[in-house]
């Protein structure tokens, strides 16, 4: 027992991938495009009346228009209403409709790189009959991304900033609702050692040339559900968000 914890501590640690500047660029560049992507669909194509699969499909269109790879670095997420509570929900033909919860999660690669980011938008200027109480959740998550961010950049072993982000879940009493890793490394593939949940080692901490995606979540089954992700680089100054996308809930 003992040999194996050890073997899987050495294994886990080499397993950490550190960037070169190279893929660093390639990766920014990556998130770059998304974000242009998302805030483009946002603004132009997100209508009551369109379906989920024909707003991936204008991601991907998109995509190809302005330079990503061929292939995404996943298969896009869109999910409105009730598919929104689904982690990992496949665009659907249900029409999108005033009042709907839409989540994305969306990648592209550049040069062989890829990017996550996901952002949840309320389709009301916030007048909708569930908005007070969406809104309320989805500033929560908001609020749990940004100190995890903020405590990556000051090096808190992975292991404790998902903790931490559960812990703030908790004072809600909201924290079954939250089922996943906080987050992941990125790379050529799109899920890298190390993740930031509560099996990783916990000597392992952010550091220069880590890519990093945090990214917590609320999920009501049947009714709604919001994830907020961010792509970010550690450097030996900080982090870096590469994703800068908006994340205005309320639009349309
Ligand atoms: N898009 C997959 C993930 O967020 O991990
Ligand atoms: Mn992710
Ligand atoms: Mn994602």
């Amino acid at each position: 027992m003992y040999k194996f914890k050890n073997w899987f501590l050495d294994h886990y640690k080499q397993s950490v991938k550190i960037k070169t500047k190279e893929e660093i660029n390639n990766i920014y560049k990556a998130c770059q495009l998304t974000s242009f992507i998302y805030e483009k669909v946002i603004g132009n194509d997100l209508k009551p009346g369109v379906t989920e699969i024909e707003i991936a499909q204008k991601i991907y269109d998109y995509s190809q228009q302005y330079g990503a790879d061929k292939k995404l670095a996943f298969p896009t997420i869109v999910g409105s209403g009730s598919n929104s509570s689904f982690i990992h929900s496949t665009p659907t033909d249900r029409v999108i409709g005033e009042g709907d919860v839409v989540q994305f999660d969306m990648g592209v690669k550049y040069k062989g790189f890829c990017s996550d980011l996901s952002r949840v938008v309320y389709m009301s200027k916030g007048s909708g009959k569930y908005s007070s109480q969406m809104y309320e959740k989805y500033k929560l998550v908001k609020k749990a991304q940004k100190k995890a961010i903020k405590s990556l950049e000051l090096g808190m072993p992975f292991t404790d900033i998902h903790e931490q982000v559960v812990d703030c879940f908790k004072k809600r009493n909201l924290h079954y609702y939250f089922q996943h890793s906080l987050g992941h490394g990125v790379g050529l593939d799109i899920h890298e050692f190390p993740f930031v949940n509560k099996d990783c080692p916990k000597d392992v901490c952010p550091s220069e040339g880590m890519v990093i995606t945090i990214e917590p979540g609320l999920y009501f089954p049947g009714e709604y559900g919001f994830r907020i992700e961010d792509t970010v680089l550690i450097t030996k100054f900080g982090s870096i968000n590469l994703t800068k996308a908006t994340k205005e809930f309320f639009i349309y």
